[in-house]
């Protein structure tokens, strides 16, 4: 595995908060951090010209977590003229000299944790653990993506071909990527896609999520800071509509890099189809509607764990996350009265303590979609148990873990992102008609199952189409080169983050035939 990340260390060391010295340095970063200033960030300068915004912590509305000055169409015409400047030549530097860089600035990131991890948990509303996790998946996707630049964008490879004739393929980098990031993973995903294109030798125009345009301008300044010409990273913050929209359409993009819902990935498909000129690839990681199956065989405890984890870890603000239990009838009263109970014994609380298992979901809109989405199942399914935020609802957008008896199997249409479980318990005979159902529901992220029985295993397999699917274990957090992260059909384009094909779709591929 060491192999996977180049001649570094093979992840970033994490923290242990249950040790008194880790939760003090958690404390005190967290003390010492200052507001942040983002904005448009174009050849290595913030631009301050536009009005700035404040952006609030979801733990506390009156908290300041940082300002935000949006970018404008001027500002992303410019940031657009500065990278196709910069492009040909780093696209000539080749993958080991661009690996470098990438390396540096997974040294930066991981140097840089604690701070890091108290803005994750101020703007976004991370555990320290989710923070933890974050900062190391970030370093990891830099190193992972020199290691692959290297092996990839090195020299050409040789091809067979007649006596008389040499043949080989290169891949080079395709120009301008914008690369489109949600705010669930604002400092890995945001990094992530930023690194995958430049170590395919592109230029970044990078649009981080509305909501957390704070971590975005530090991982932007660590690319900067490693040495990499600004010109080749600008970051443009700014809303989905405005900014997002402008920069897809943007004429001088070579490609696109999007990571969100569903839906917005239609609407920036239809604007490139639209878009006179050359055909453009679009990279789209999306939402999924992932369903665990446990059947009779299961291990009780090791179930209610990983469900627990699967659902309501990271606030169930992960597009991996669990939403859809299924539970053999002969055993679910068994499991959810344990599940009841470990659910209870969750702490929702400020995501800065390191007691805290479920933190704030991002904003007030996304808690009125699951308040919304409450009402609904109060009207027509069964309320087995919530967790009340209490007086946190008010300082903060707080929405305590819901778990909920469905009436009919394919009762969730599409996901419902945040904390909130479905169970159903299916018959025996019911099985293939529900794993049909849910197929034909057109998403395909990830799958759970909890059986100690291989045909049964085999056979959920068949009838769910996932990119991730975890057998006897919890179905989030995947890491950089071991779980190859990503869907199909309406949870994806491929090819997926973190995986040996990562760079592909960043590339051109050209041959060269010499007839000797
Ligand atoms: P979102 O689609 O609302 O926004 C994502 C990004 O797209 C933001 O930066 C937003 O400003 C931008 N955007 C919105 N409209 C745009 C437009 N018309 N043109 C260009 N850009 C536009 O998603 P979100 O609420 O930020 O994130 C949550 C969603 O992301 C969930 O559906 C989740 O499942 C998904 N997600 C998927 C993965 C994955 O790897 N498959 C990972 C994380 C999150
Ligand atoms: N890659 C993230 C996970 O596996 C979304 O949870």
């Amino acid at each position: 595995p060491r192999d996977l990340y180049g001649p570094h260390r093979l992840n970033p060391l994490g923290r242990d908060y249950s040790i008194k010295s880790a939760r003090e340095q958690a404390d005190k970063a967290l003390t010492a951090l200052n507001p942040v200033v983002s904005g448009p960030i174009i050849g290595g300068k913030l631009v301050t010209s536009a009005p700035s915004t404040p952006v609030a912590s979801p733990t506390d509305s009156s908290v300041l977590a940082g300002l935000v000055h949006n970018a404008s169409h001027a500002d992303i015409d410019r940031a657009a003229e500065l990278a196709k400047q910069a492009f040909p030549a780093w696209d000539e530097a080749g993958g080991p000299a661009r690996a470098e860089i990438l390396r540096r600035t997974a040294d930066l990131l991981e140097a840089d944790m604690d701070r890091l991890v108290a803005l994750l948990s101020r703007e976004g509303g991370k555990t320290l653990t989710d923070g933890v996790a974050e900062v190391r998946e970030a370093a990891d996707f830099c190193r992972y993506y020199a290691r692959l630049a290297e092996r990839q964008f090195g020299d050409a490879k040789p091809l067979p071909g007649p006596v008389g004739e040499t043949n080989s393929l290169a891949l080079a980098g395709r120009g301008t990527f914008a690369c489109i990031s949600p705010w669930n993973f604002p400092l890995a995903i945001f990094t992530g896609q930023v690194a995958a294109a430049l170590a395919a030798g592109n230029a970044v125009l990078a649009k981080p999520a509305e909501q957390t345009p704070l971590v975005a301008a530090e991982a932007v300044r660590a690319f900067h800071k490693a040495g990499l010409d600004p010109r080749l990273l600008a970051l443009l913050p700014g809303d989905g509509a405005t900014v997002g929209a402008a920069l897809v359409s943007h004429p001088l993009i070579d490609g696109v890099a999007f990571t969100g819902g569903t839906e917005t990935a239609w609407a920036i498909n239809r604007s490139i189809a639209a878009r006179p000129g050359p055909i453009l690839p679009f990279i789209a990681e999306t939402g999924g509607l992932n369903a665990m199956f446990v059947d009779t065989s299961a291990l009780k405890e090791q179930v209610v764990d990983d469900v627990l984890l699967s659902a309501f870890g990271s606030a169930g603000q992960r597009c991996s996350a669990l939403r859809l239990l299924y539970l053999p009838e002969e055993s679910a009263d068994m499991l959810i009265e344990t599940l009841l109970g470990a659910m209870d014994e969750l702490v929702l609380g400020d995501p800065a303590d390191a007691r805290t298992d479920v933190g704030p979901v991002i904003d007030a809109e996304a808690r009125a979609a699951l308040d919304s989405h409450f009402k609904r199942l109060a009207k027509d399914a069964t309320i087995l148990g919530r967790l009340d935020p209490g007086a946190l609802a008010a300082q903060g957008s707080f929405f305590g873990p819901v778990i909920a008896e469905v009436p009919t199997a394919d009762y969730l249409e599409r996901e419902v992102f945040g904390p909130i479980l479905h169970i159903y318990r299916y018959k025996a005979g019911e099985l293939d008609e529900i794993g049909k159902r849910l197929a034909a529901r057109g998403y395909g992220l990830t799958l759970g199952i909890h059986s100690r029985t291989d045909r049964f295993v085999e056979r959920v397999r068949a009838l769910v189409p996932a990119g991730n699917c975890y057998v006897n274990r919890s179905m989030t957090g995947a890491v950089v080169g071991v779980q190859p992260f990503g869907g199909e059909g309406l949870s994806g384009t491929g090819p997926k983050a973190g995986g040996p094909q990562a760079l592909i779709r960043y590339a051109v591929e050209r041959t060269l035939t010499v007839n000797i």
